[in-house]
């Protein structure tokens, strides 16, 4: 770095060294917030009078301190993943009595297991923050922010974070497909269900800019079809059962159709749709591809393809959980969310549209 000011070199490298730390601490300070359901849940279900929780064993085995945390993994999950890709701390749950002072400056998970885009999904599981729940305990997160730092360096600061949103897979597999004759499958037909969440995932959107979100990743729902799960419920022979990959075929290219809507309304690169379809499909087609030995059964389960019933201290535990595509009936081990997280930050515009966080990240830190 050259400057017209440099006279004596002593004073070159105080000015470009105090340039890289103000550089350094603002990239380091970016802020990452996330909401949704179990797959992106860091354990804020552990403080609440749920069933939807992994706070016994297996559940963290390979964490670092092989202990449950409330992640629906084994070790990792995506929101840990991607903190971890950009050099951030990974963001508490808001529920964690830990999430204080300075802490609150690395951002919040406040998703919840079991939750949808609508109210009454995962109704079953009692006591979990919804998502409208989610976006008022956001607010209450930017007050005790702007309590530390004041209010417009709290709106800035929320202004530049990265936020991630999960949801949709409950509404189908939680709500829609939970029993037959469910009151929302005799309300819609499955085509006018999802154009009504599609509506419903759009005023959440919404809502989460009004709050100040400004890069927000929205991921689709992966090939709930071909999770252990519903291998075991519907599917005698392993293949995709063939209703709910209908509904992800129907979900998925609605979401970025909106996504794209509501940018241009914008008029900004607000939201990114994230393909966690064809990022999951991937190594379900093809899972020797990418070092599993199966995507069929779960690690840990128990039944047919490990899919029934819930993984617990009880259920059978495979010993290599680096070789599985799924941990527990429902969601990816660590292993697989590293490739999903791994399309996020580099994947082509199939995968990330209209960009990667990797070209995100570069055009944010220009601004
Ligand atoms: C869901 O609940 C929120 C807040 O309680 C409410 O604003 C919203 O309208 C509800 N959505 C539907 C579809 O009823
Ligand atoms: C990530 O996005 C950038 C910019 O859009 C692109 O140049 C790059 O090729 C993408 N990565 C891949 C692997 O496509």
């Amino acid at each position: 770095m050259s400057m017209a000011t440099c006279s004596e070199s002593s004073f070159c490298i105080i000015v470009t060294t105090l340039l890289l730390s103000i550089s350094f601490a603002s990239a380091q300070q970016r802020a990452f917030f996330v909401f949704g359901d179990s797959l992106v849940d860091s354990g804020n279900n552990d403080f609440l009078a749920t069933t939807a929780r992994a706070d016994a064993p297996p559940y963290g085995i390979d964490f670092p301190t092989h202990r449950p945390t409330g992640r629906f993994s084994n070790g990792l999950n995506i929101p840990d993943i991607i903190s971890e890709q950009l050099g951030l701390e990974p963001t508490l749950p808001y529920l964690s009595p830990l999430l204080i002072g300075e802490k609150l400056l690395v951002g919040a998970n406040f998703a919840s297991a079991g939750i949808g885009i609508l109210n009454d999904t995962g109704f079953q599981f009692l006591h979990i923050i919804h998502i409208y729940k989610q976006l008022k305990l956001f607010q209450h997160y930017q007050q005790r922010l702007s309590a530390h730092i004041g209010a417009e360096e709290a709106w800035r600061h929320v202004n530049q974070a990265l936020v991630l949103i999960t949801l949709g897979g409950n509404d189908f597999v939680n709500n829609y497909y939970l029993v037959p004759y469910s009151a929302r499958s005799r309300q819609f037909s499955l085509p006018d269900y999802v154009i009504y969440i599609i509506s419903e995932y759009r005023l959440i959107l919404k809502r989460l800019y009004d709050l100040g979100a400004r890069r927000v990743l929205v991921t689709g729902t992966g090939p709930m079809g071909c999770v252990p799960a519903e291998l075991a419920l519907r599917s005698g022979n392993g293949e995709c059962d063939v209703e709910l990959q209908r509904a992800a075929s129907l979900f998925n290219p609605q979401l970025v159709e909106m996504v794209k809507g509501l940018n241009r309304e914008i008029g900004a690169h607000v939201f990114i749709a994230v393909n966690a379809y064809e990022m999951n499909m991937d190594f379900v087609n093809n899972p020797r591809a990418y070092g599993f030995v199966t995507s069929k059964i779960a690690c840990c389960g128990q039944g047919p393809f490990n899919g029934m019933g819930l993984c617990s201290p009880i259920s059978n535990l495979c010993p290599n959980r680096d070789l599985y595509a799924f941990w527990d009936p429902f969601h990816p081990s660590e292993k697989a969310n590293r490739i999903i997280v791994q399309q996020m930050m580099t994947g082509s515009v199939q995968y990330m549209h209209p960009m990667n966080l990797s070209t995100i990240m570069a055009i944010d830190s220009r601004v």
